[in-house]
């Protein structure tokens, strides 16, 4: 099915492809852009593949479905745990049978109640006018995570935890809007239940176990971490081919939009954990207090908008927003810095970036990329647009309504 609105450079097509579809992300890309890549560059088996920005791991997977070895480094333990699961070889018949066993539990399972009651607006307590899951959808999903602890094969299980987190996010009554999320119109009256729950899990897991039975031809590394640092200090592999998309420069904070996974999933613990994480990610957000970017020199795109920027301050939504852009670009050329050195000889980087507004001005992210990675030793091959995007109104939006999405390619 070609759905509308489907590109390269999103994640629509994987909601029918076998084991993309075990979660949607729907910050991701399109395996078919990392197929292309492996094409054009006519990669073998011998060739490493690398993400550093590795979100739900579309890269590792279409390389470990092709035979071809990957790493993949992503610094948000949930989603790098969507990555590794879903490249888990195991025996269909098995799953088949845990996968029974744990709907029977939740089935039968009348006492379990939800920890998450009275934390956050996770599930309906006292006083909240909307909560994302109702009580009973709250309790299912937690007499689930309980039985979890009778499966003995860490794979099995890792598969029957993401189906369970899969199909809670698929009951909730918002939906995951930009930054924020979006309650559906009538929530309240659709009340979704444990048996609304069920027949959703029990869809998901029928996927799973059919797809089980693609085969993982090369198992992929999959590395949580900030690629920042640990490509500096801990990197030594030589890749032919690095693709990747790194956050955009919106102030969107992954990890606040990921919070219910984070926490329900137990992938952090408390709110000190998430703003570790926060600061652990690339500064393209101005949620945490990161530390003040000192470099200046980003090429001629980025001296021309940040000087309109600085001009334009009173249009800004933020004044830490001049400062973000900054640190954005130096985490970008820590990255492009220490790929260059473990980037083989003709090896390219394939990056997938969009453009941003901020002041009334579209910031060519994609451009400044460029610019960074000729400054660092790359050639810079091409710079190609995608698609165009549709930018949210806001007060700030001055006159730019649409934005792009580019495909910035270096080579070594
Ligand atoms: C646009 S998404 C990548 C999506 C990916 N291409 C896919 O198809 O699933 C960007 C990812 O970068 C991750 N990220 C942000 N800061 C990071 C850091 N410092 N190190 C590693 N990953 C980071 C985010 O958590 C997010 O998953």
């Amino acid at each position: 099915m070609n759905k509308k609105g489907q590109s390269l450079s999103n994640a629509i097509d994987t909601v029918n492809l076998p084991r993309h579809r075990w979660y949607y992300y729907k910050e991701g890309f399109s395996p078919n852009l990392v197929n292309n890549a492996i094409r054009e560059l006519n990669l073998t088996n011998r060739d490493l593949v690398i993400d550093p920005f590795n979100g739900s791991g579309t890269v590792t997977l279409t390389c470990a479905l092709e035979g071809l070895p990957s790493i993949g480094i992503e610094v948000n333990p949930f989603t790098a745990f969507i990555a590794k699961t879903k490249t888990h070889n195991v025996d269909e018949k098995v799953l088949s049978q845990c996968a029974q066993q744990l709907l029977h539990a939740i089935e039968q399972n009348q006492t379990t109640v939800s920890r998450w009651i009275g934390i956050s607006t996770f599930t309906e307590h006292d006083h909240l006018e909307k909560w994302l899951f109702n009580r009973e959808v709250a309790d299912a999903y937690e007499s689930g995570f309980v039985y979890l602890d009778e499966i003995e094969n860490q794979e099995v299980k890792d598969i029957l935890k993401l189906a369970l987190i899969s199909s809670l996010m698929g009951c909730a009554n918002a939906r995951r809007d930009g930054k924020c999320f979006k309650y559906r119109n009538n929530w309240k009256e659709d009340g979704l239940n444990k048996k609304s729950f069920l027949k959703i899990l029990t869809d998901k897991l029928q996927l799973c176990i059919e797809d089980a039975a693609t085969e993982i031809k090369e198992a992929p590394t999959i590395i949580s971490a900030d690629s920042r640092t640990y490509l500096e200090n801990s990197f030594n592999d030589k890749f032919s081919l690095c693709i990747t998309s790194p956050p955009y420069l919106n102030t969107f904070d992954y990890t606040d939009i990921y919070r219910p996974e984070l926490f329900m999933g137990g992938f952090i613990h408390n709110n000190e954990e998430l703003y570790r994480l926060r600061l652990n990610t690339v500064r393209s957000h101005v949620q945490a207090a990161w530390p003040n970017p000192k470099e200046l020199e980003f090429g001629e795109h980025y001296t021309r908008i940040m000087k309109h920027i600085l001009n334009h301050q009173d249009q800004l939504m933020c004044k830490r927003i001049p400062l973000m852009i900054q640190a954005y670009f130096e985490d970008m050329q820590q990255v492009l810095r220490s790929l260059y050195v473990q980037a083989m000889e003709n090896a390219q980087i394939w990056i997938v970036v969009s453009t941003s507004a901020y002041a009334g001005i579209e910031v060519p992210v994609d451009r400044i990329i460029g610019d960074i990675g000729k400054s660092v030793g790359f050639e810079l091959k091409r710079v190609s647009k995608m698609r165009d995007i549709r930018k949210r109104k806001t007060k700030y939006s001055g006159n730019i309504d649409l934005l792009h999405e580019s495909l910035v390619i270096l080579k070594r």
